[in-house]
Formats: C-alpha cells, structure tokens, sequence
C-alpha cells in the first residue's frame, strides 16, 4: 500500500511539527484536534513556521503555496475514513490513546497503519486497542520535528515486518533517517538522555555546579547544542518526568529515579519553556 494520505491527531508542538514535515515531503495532511481554539492553535504554528522559513529565503513563495494546498485541519475523526496512515500525537495518557485508537480502528480503512508518537508510553497497550495489531507500531519524532532528523520506528511484538517497512519508507521520504527500536520503555534514545537529565538535576540539586555551568559544560565540552538544563527546558519538564517514570517503572534503577527537584518543579507548574519558566526564565511566554 502506497502511503499518500496522513493524518496527525493532536496540533501541540509535536503534532503540528510532524503535520508541517509530511505536508513538506509531499503528502495530503489532515490534522484533528479536539476544539477550534487548539486546532487554530497548531494551524497558526505550522503557518508561523513556512512564514519563518520563506522570510528566511529558505523556501519559496510557490513552494510555501504547495505546503498550504496539502494542508489542512479538522474537528472530526470520521474524515480520516480514507487515510493510510495516521499518527497520534495528543497527551501522554493511555486510557485516552487506547480509545483514539479503538475510535480510528473503526473509522480508518482496514490496510491503514496506525502510529503513536508517543516518548514514553507501552505501543502494545494501544495495539491492543484496535483489530489490527501488526500495523500498529510507533513513530517516535524528536523536538522540533521538522529539524530532528531521527525518528524511532518502534515495532512491538506484534508488528509485522511489511508495517516497519512501510514506516522505514515515510520516515525516509519525510528527509529522516528511521532506527528500529523495540517496545521497551525509553525505546533507544530516551533510554540514554533521560538518565543523562536526571543526573544533571541531582547534580545540581547537591551543589556541585550552577545549572549555568553544567549546561556551558555540556556544550563546550561535549559539543552538544544545547545543555541538559535548556534540553529540559525545551523539552518539558512534566514531559523528563513521565518519561523517567515510565523507564523506571520498567527498570526499577536509581539511574531512572526522577529526583525530588524535577518532581517539586512539575507541580509547582514550572513546564520549561512552554509555561514561562523551568529552569531558566522565559518572560515572554508567559
Ligand atoms: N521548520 C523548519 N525549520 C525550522 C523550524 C521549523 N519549524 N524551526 C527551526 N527551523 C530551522 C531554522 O530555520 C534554522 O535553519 P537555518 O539554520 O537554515 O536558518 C534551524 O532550524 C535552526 O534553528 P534556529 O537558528 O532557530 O536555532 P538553533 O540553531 O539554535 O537550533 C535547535 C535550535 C535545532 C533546537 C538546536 O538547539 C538543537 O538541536 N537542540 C537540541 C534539540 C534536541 O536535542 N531535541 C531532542 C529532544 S528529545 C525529544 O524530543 C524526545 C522526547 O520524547 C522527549
């Protein structure tokens, strides 16, 4: 089956990125989300982005036209009833990714794939949800989308060969180079940088360095763009901590263990970036 139609449920900074990539390599994009305000939301971000990227030189006027032509959004699933492919991008919480997935199961023709973008969250469980296990799998993109040129193609104990092919030959055409992962929490990359944040945290939260100097640390000594204080920042907060819980709960390892401070930070309501402040300050999006 050729793919040709994608949808994306969810218009957060994750599902819009994922729509604004597929409409870019070419594919017809529906984007749903729950109510006007949060489907203008994710519209007005992928808008904002080709506008970006046209300001910038980097696209043309005709090209960004093109974009716009293969996108659109919606409020309602029942339009993914000719789609070969959709990929769920909304909240960490499997009750409500199994009843999406239940709900696209019914709607979606019988040879669709159905992918979750999930960072943290068991594929098998959402599977399970449909008739269709082998062509359910994860499709895990990396923040911001459209730059990250990973995804993680995570294949459960399920999901046939044919399907990670298939999902092999997206991800290529989306411009990214795809790794199979298998359904374990943390699938290959969280695996690593999640440990890696947590340890910066403890780090910090026993006074060995300024979060300012372990980020500096971080980038001139390893060459990483970005410190793991900013990385989680960028990230979110709440995001490190429901991954950390998830690999902990399936590796039950200190390493894993989220540290009080991203705990106390979380409910204090300091997201990163996203609420105007985690461990660094944004007053402008506050
Ligand atoms: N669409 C297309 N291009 C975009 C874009 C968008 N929405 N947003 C930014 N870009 C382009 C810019 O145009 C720019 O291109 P140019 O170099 O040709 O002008 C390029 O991306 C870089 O953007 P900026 O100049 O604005 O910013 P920086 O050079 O500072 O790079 C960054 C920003 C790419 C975020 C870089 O700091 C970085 O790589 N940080 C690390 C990010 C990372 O590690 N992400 C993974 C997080 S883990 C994760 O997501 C998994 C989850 O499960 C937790």
């Amino acid at each position: 089956m050729a793919i040709k139609k994608v949808g994306v449920v969810g218009g957060g900074l994750m599902g819009s990125g994922i729509a604004q990539t597929a409409a870019q390599a070419g594919y017809d994009v529906l984007m749903a989300e729950v109510n006007q305000e949060l489907l203008d939301r994710g519209i007005g971000r992928v808008e904002g982005a080709w506008k970006m990227l046209s300001g910038k030189g980097r696209i043309t006027d005709e090209q960004a036209g093109e974009y716009r032509g293969r996108f659109r959004g919606t409020l309602d699933l029942e339009e993914f009833s000719d789609h070969d492919l959709v990929i769920e991008a909304i909240i960490e919480n499997q009750d409500e990714k199994r009843k999406l997935f239940a709900q696209l199961d019914k709607i979606t023709p019988k040879k669709a794939l159905l992918v979750s973008n999930t960072s943290s969250l068991p594929i098998i469980e959402m599977a399970t949800a449909t008739g269709r296990p082998a062509q359910v799998a994860g499709l895990h993109f990396f923040n911001p989308a459209p730059v990250m040129k990973l995804v993680e193609i995570v294949r459960t104990i399920e999901t046939s060969d044919e399907t990670v092919e298939q999902l092999r030959g997206f991800a290529e055409k989306l411009g990214k180079t795809p790794i199979v992962a298998k359904d374990t929490a943390g699938f290959v990359v969280n695996f690593l940088l999640i440990p890696y944040m947590l340890s910066a945290v403890r780090m910090y939260e026993n006074g060995l360095a300024t979060q300012e100097d372990i980020d500096t640390g971080m980038k001139l000594g390893c060459g990483y763009p970005m410190g793991p204080f900013q990385l989680l920042d960028y990230v979110g907060l709440d995001t490190t901590l429901y991954a950390a819980e998830a690999i902990y709960k399936e590796y039950p390892d200190p390493a894993y263990a989220p540290p009080t401070l991203l705990r106390r930070m979380v409910q204090a309501g300091r997201m990163g970036m996203k609420s105007g402040k985690g461990f660094f300050e944004y007053p402008e999006k506050r």
